[in-house]
Protein backbone atom coordinates (compact mmCIF):
# COMPACT_ATOMS: atom_id res chain seq x y z
CA UNK A 1 0.00 0.00 0.00
CA UNK A 2 1.53 3.23 -1.12
CA UNK A 3 -0.57 5.86 0.54
CA UNK A 4 2.02 8.46 -0.62
CA UNK A 5 1.57 7.52 -4.32
CA UNK A 6 -1.30 9.65 -4.34
CA UNK A 7 -2.52 13.56 -2.60
CA UNK A 8 -5.68 13.51 -0.02
CA UNK A 9 -8.24 15.25 -1.32
CA UNK A 10 -11.37 17.02 0.80
CA UNK A 11 -14.08 17.95 -1.00
CA UNK A 12 -17.41 19.29 0.89
CA UNK A 13 -20.36 18.43 -0.86
CA UNK A 14 -23.03 21.43 -0.16
CA UNK A 15 -26.11 19.50 -1.05
CA UNK A 16 -29.12 21.64 -1.21
CA UNK A 17 -27.72 24.29 1.12
CA UNK A 18 -26.53 28.13 0.83
CA UNK A 19 -27.80 31.07 -1.20
CA UNK A 20 -25.23 32.54 -3.31
CA UNK A 21 -24.20 35.44 -0.70
CA UNK A 22 -24.20 32.61 1.76
CA UNK A 23 -21.35 30.73 -0.39
CA UNK A 24 -19.78 34.06 -0.63
CA UNK A 25 -19.50 34.31 2.91
CA UNK A 26 -18.41 30.89 3.80
CA UNK A 27 -16.09 30.63 1.61
CA UNK A 28 -14.53 33.86 2.52
CA UNK A 29 -14.37 32.63 5.98
CA UNK A 30 -12.43 29.31 4.90
CA UNK A 31 -9.88 30.56 2.58
CA UNK A 32 -7.93 31.83 5.75
CA UNK A 33 -8.62 28.98 7.24
CA UNK A 34 -7.14 26.59 4.81
CA UNK A 35 -4.70 28.43 3.23
CA UNK A 36 -2.28 26.13 4.13
CA UNK A 37 -3.47 22.83 3.33
CA UNK A 38 -0.98 20.11 2.08
CA UNK A 39 -4.38 18.43 0.62
CA UNK A 40 -6.48 19.48 -2.05
CA UNK A 41 -9.57 21.25 -0.97
CA UNK A 42 -12.41 21.54 -3.31
CA UNK A 43 -16.17 22.80 -2.36
CA UNK A 44 -18.92 21.07 -4.50
CA UNK A 45 -21.73 23.87 -4.58
CA UNK A 46 -25.51 24.10 -5.89
CA UNK A 47 -25.28 24.81 -9.49
CA UNK A 48 -26.74 28.32 -8.83
CA UNK A 49 -23.72 29.63 -6.52
CA UNK A 50 -21.44 28.66 -8.93
CA UNK A 51 -20.58 31.94 -9.89
CA UNK A 52 -20.17 33.28 -6.61
CA UNK A 53 -18.24 30.73 -5.20
CA UNK A 54 -15.38 30.94 -8.29
CA UNK A 55 -15.46 34.96 -7.48
CA UNK A 56 -15.27 34.48 -3.71
CA UNK A 57 -12.25 31.38 -4.28
CA UNK A 58 -10.22 33.17 -6.55
CA UNK A 59 -6.97 33.47 -5.96
CA UNK A 60 -7.53 30.84 -2.94
CA UNK A 61 -6.30 27.13 -2.65
CA UNK A 62 -10.14 26.22 -2.62
CA UNK A 63 -11.12 24.35 -6.11
CA UNK A 64 -15.08 24.96 -7.19
CA UNK A 65 -17.09 21.59 -8.06
CA UNK A 66 -20.63 21.01 -9.07
CA UNK A 67 -22.82 18.23 -7.65
CA UNK A 68 -23.80 17.37 -11.08
CA UNK A 69 -23.42 17.16 -14.75
CA UNK A 70 -25.45 15.81 -17.54
CA UNK A 71 -24.35 13.62 -20.05
CA UNK A 72 -25.71 14.89 -23.29
CA UNK A 73 -23.93 18.03 -24.56
CA UNK A 74 -27.27 20.27 -24.95
CA UNK A 75 -30.61 19.90 -25.91
CA UNK A 76 -34.21 18.80 -24.33
CA UNK A 77 -32.92 18.09 -20.87
CA UNK A 78 -35.14 19.91 -18.78
CA UNK A 79 -33.27 20.69 -15.15
CA UNK A 80 -29.95 19.45 -16.37
CA UNK A 81 -26.59 21.11 -16.48
CA UNK A 82 -24.03 20.43 -19.50
CA UNK A 83 -20.46 20.20 -19.44
CA UNK A 84 -20.09 23.26 -21.06
CA UNK A 85 -22.07 25.12 -19.03
CA UNK A 86 -19.88 24.08 -15.68
CA UNK A 87 -16.77 24.78 -18.02
CA UNK A 88 -17.38 28.64 -18.69
CA UNK A 89 -18.34 28.79 -15.08
CA UNK A 90 -15.00 27.79 -13.89
CA UNK A 91 -15.86 24.61 -12.32
CA UNK A 92 -13.12 22.11 -11.86
CA UNK A 93 -14.55 18.99 -10.17
CA UNK A 94 -18.21 17.56 -10.39
CA UNK A 95 -20.06 14.47 -8.02
CA UNK A 96 -21.31 12.02 -9.74
CA UNK A 97 -24.07 9.01 -8.75
CA UNK A 98 -23.82 10.62 -4.79
CA UNK A 99 -26.38 8.26 -2.91
CA UNK A 100 -28.82 10.88 -2.72
CA UNK A 101 -29.32 11.10 -6.65
CA UNK A 102 -29.87 7.50 -6.53
CA UNK A 103 -31.94 7.24 -4.21
CA UNK A 104 -34.01 10.29 -5.13
CA UNK A 105 -33.78 10.84 -8.74
CA UNK A 106 -33.47 7.65 -10.53
CA UNK A 107 -30.03 7.43 -10.70
CA UNK A 108 -28.92 4.02 -12.41
CA UNK A 109 -24.94 2.36 -12.37
CA UNK A 110 -25.68 3.08 -16.33
CA UNK A 111 -26.57 6.80 -15.89
CA UNK A 112 -23.25 7.42 -13.81
CA UNK A 113 -21.00 5.73 -15.76
CA UNK A 114 -22.88 7.99 -18.22
CA UNK A 115 -21.82 11.05 -16.50
CA UNK A 116 -18.50 10.26 -15.85
CA UNK A 117 -17.63 9.91 -19.57
CA UNK A 118 -19.31 13.18 -20.15
CA UNK A 119 -17.21 14.81 -17.04
CA UNK A 120 -14.15 13.13 -18.17
CA UNK A 121 -14.06 14.28 -21.94
CA UNK A 122 -14.49 17.75 -20.78
CA UNK A 123 -11.95 17.80 -18.56
CA UNK A 124 -13.09 17.95 -15.23
CA UNK A 125 -11.85 15.70 -12.33
CA UNK A 126 -14.60 13.44 -11.87
CA UNK A 127 -15.98 12.44 -7.84
CA UNK A 128 -17.65 9.26 -8.42
CA UNK A 129 -19.47 8.00 -5.28
CA UNK A 130 -20.34 4.76 -4.44
CA UNK A 131 -21.52 2.56 -1.38
CA UNK A 132 -23.71 -0.11 -0.02
CA UNK A 133 -27.37 -0.07 2.16
CA UNK A 134 -27.32 -1.30 5.55
CA UNK A 135 -29.43 -3.79 4.08
CA UNK A 136 -27.02 -4.81 1.75
CA UNK A 137 -23.99 -4.51 4.58
CA UNK A 138 -26.14 -7.06 6.54
CA UNK A 139 -26.45 -9.91 3.68
CA UNK A 140 -22.81 -9.31 3.38
CA UNK A 141 -22.51 -7.80 -0.16
CA UNK A 142 -20.90 -4.95 0.59
CA UNK A 143 -17.10 -6.22 -1.90
CA UNK A 144 -19.51 -7.59 -4.35
CA UNK A 145 -21.41 -4.28 -4.85
CA UNK A 146 -18.90 -1.52 -4.02
CA UNK A 147 -16.93 -3.89 -6.67
CA UNK A 148 -19.80 -3.96 -8.79
CA UNK A 149 -20.61 -0.21 -8.88
CA UNK A 150 -17.44 0.95 -9.35
CA UNK A 151 -16.86 -0.78 -12.38
CA UNK A 152 -20.01 -0.21 -13.73
CA UNK A 153 -18.97 3.55 -13.19
CA UNK A 154 -15.53 3.17 -14.85
CA UNK A 155 -16.99 1.37 -17.84
CA UNK A 156 -15.00 2.51 -21.15
CA UNK A 157 -13.08 4.96 -19.11
CA UNK A 158 -8.66 4.78 -19.95
CA UNK A 159 -6.55 4.38 -17.66
CA UNK A 160 -5.40 7.90 -19.00
CA UNK A 161 -8.95 9.39 -17.89
CA UNK A 162 -8.81 7.47 -14.84
CA UNK A 163 -6.04 10.28 -13.67
CA UNK A 164 -8.65 12.55 -13.31
CA UNK A 165 -11.01 9.98 -11.10
CA UNK A 166 -12.09 10.06 -7.25
CA UNK A 167 -14.05 7.55 -5.92
CA UNK A 168 -15.88 8.45 -2.88
CA UNK A 169 -16.97 5.43 -0.92
CA UNK A 170 -19.85 6.36 1.05
CA UNK A 171 -21.66 3.54 3.12
CA UNK A 172 -25.20 5.01 2.54
CA UNK A 173 -26.09 4.33 6.11
CA UNK A 174 -23.39 6.94 7.23
CA UNK A 175 -24.52 9.41 4.93
CA UNK A 176 -26.10 12.74 7.13
CA UNK A 177 -27.21 10.56 10.00
CA UNK A 178 -24.01 10.87 12.76
CA UNK A 179 -23.59 7.06 12.23
CA UNK A 180 -20.03 7.35 11.09
CA UNK A 181 -18.26 3.83 9.40
CA UNK A 182 -15.68 3.03 12.24
CA UNK A 183 -12.01 3.75 10.93
CA UNK A 184 -11.80 -0.06 10.04
CA UNK A 185 -15.06 -0.30 7.81
CA UNK A 186 -13.83 2.77 6.00
CA UNK A 187 -10.35 1.08 5.57
CA UNK A 188 -12.18 -2.27 4.60
CA UNK A 189 -14.59 -0.03 1.96
CA UNK A 190 -11.84 1.89 0.44
CA UNK A 191 -9.69 -1.15 -0.13
CA UNK A 192 -13.05 -3.23 -2.09
CA UNK A 193 -13.01 0.16 -4.30
CA UNK A 194 -9.50 -0.32 -4.99
CA UNK A 195 -9.61 -3.54 -5.41
CA UNK A 196 -11.75 -3.42 -8.34
CA UNK A 197 -9.32 -0.70 -10.01
CA UNK A 198 -6.77 -3.10 -10.03
CA UNK A 199 -9.33 -5.91 -11.25
CA UNK A 200 -9.60 -3.32 -14.28
CA UNK A 201 -6.55 -1.43 -14.84
CA UNK A 202 -3.71 -3.55 -13.00
CA UNK A 203 -2.11 -2.85 -9.31
CA UNK A 204 -0.10 -0.19 -10.24
CA UNK A 205 -2.64 2.58 -11.68
CA UNK A 206 -5.24 1.33 -9.00
CA UNK A 207 -2.23 2.39 -6.01
CA UNK A 208 -2.10 6.15 -7.75
CA UNK A 209 -6.33 6.57 -7.75
CA UNK A 210 -7.64 8.82 -4.66
CA UNK A 211 -9.85 7.11 -2.73
CA UNK A 212 -11.87 9.21 -0.41
CA UNK A 213 -14.37 8.49 2.78
CA UNK A 214 -17.41 9.97 3.35
CA UNK A 215 -20.59 9.24 5.72
CA UNK A 216 -20.59 11.73 8.31
CA UNK A 217 -16.82 12.67 8.78
CA UNK A 218 -16.03 15.31 11.23
CA UNK A 219 -14.15 17.17 13.18
CA UNK A 220 -13.49 15.06 15.36
CA UNK A 221 -13.16 11.86 13.58
CA UNK A 222 -11.33 12.85 10.29
CA UNK A 223 -7.69 12.74 11.77
CA UNK A 224 -8.36 8.69 12.41
CA UNK A 225 -10.15 7.91 9.25
CA UNK A 226 -7.80 9.92 7.31
CA UNK A 227 -4.86 8.08 8.45
CA UNK A 228 -6.05 4.84 7.03
CA UNK A 229 -3.86 3.69 4.25
CA UNK A 230 -6.38 3.12 1.57
CA UNK A 231 -8.31 6.83 3.01
CA UNK A 232 -7.31 9.64 1.04
CA UNK A 233 -9.33 12.50 2.44
CA UNK A 234 -13.39 12.74 2.24
CA UNK A 235 -16.14 13.94 0.53
CA UNK A 236 -17.80 16.15 3.84
CA UNK A 237 -21.61 16.83 3.89
CA UNK A 238 -22.86 18.69 7.07
CA UNK A 239 -19.52 19.24 8.46
CA UNK A 240 -18.12 21.42 4.95
CA UNK A 241 -20.88 24.17 6.00
CA UNK A 242 -18.95 25.03 9.11
CA UNK A 243 -16.15 26.75 8.10
CA UNK A 244 -13.93 25.68 11.16
CA UNK A 245 -14.69 22.17 11.63
CA UNK A 246 -14.19 22.01 7.49
CA UNK A 247 -10.54 23.81 8.14
CA UNK A 248 -10.02 20.80 11.12
CA UNK A 249 -10.46 18.24 8.86
CA UNK A 250 -8.68 19.86 6.46
CA UNK A 251 -5.82 20.31 9.03
CA UNK A 252 -6.46 16.29 9.30
CA UNK A 253 -5.87 15.31 5.76
CA UNK A 254 -2.50 17.59 5.53
CA UNK A 255 -0.45 15.49 7.79
P1 LIG B 1 -22.42 13.83 5.53
O1 LIG B 1 -22.58 13.71 3.92
O2 LIG B 1 -20.99 14.20 5.77
O3 LIG B 1 -23.38 14.91 5.93
O4 LIG B 1 -22.76 12.51 6.10
C1 LIG B 1 -21.58 13.13 3.17
C2 LIG B 1 -21.99 13.14 1.73
O5 LIG B 1 -23.20 12.95 1.47
O6 LIG B 1 -21.18 13.35 0.83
Amino acid sequence: MKKELRKAVIAGNWKMNKTPSEAKALIEEMKPLVADAKCDVVLCVPFIDIPAAVEAAKGSNIKIGAENIHFKASGAYTGEVSADMLKEAGVEYVVIGHSERRTYFGETDQTVNLRTLAALNAGFKAIVCVGETLEQRELGYTETLLKYQTKMALTNVTAEQLKNVIIAYEPVWAIGTGVTATADQADEGNGFVRAAIAESYGADVAETVTVQYGGSMNAKNADELVSKVNVDGGLIGGASLKAEDFSIIVKAASK
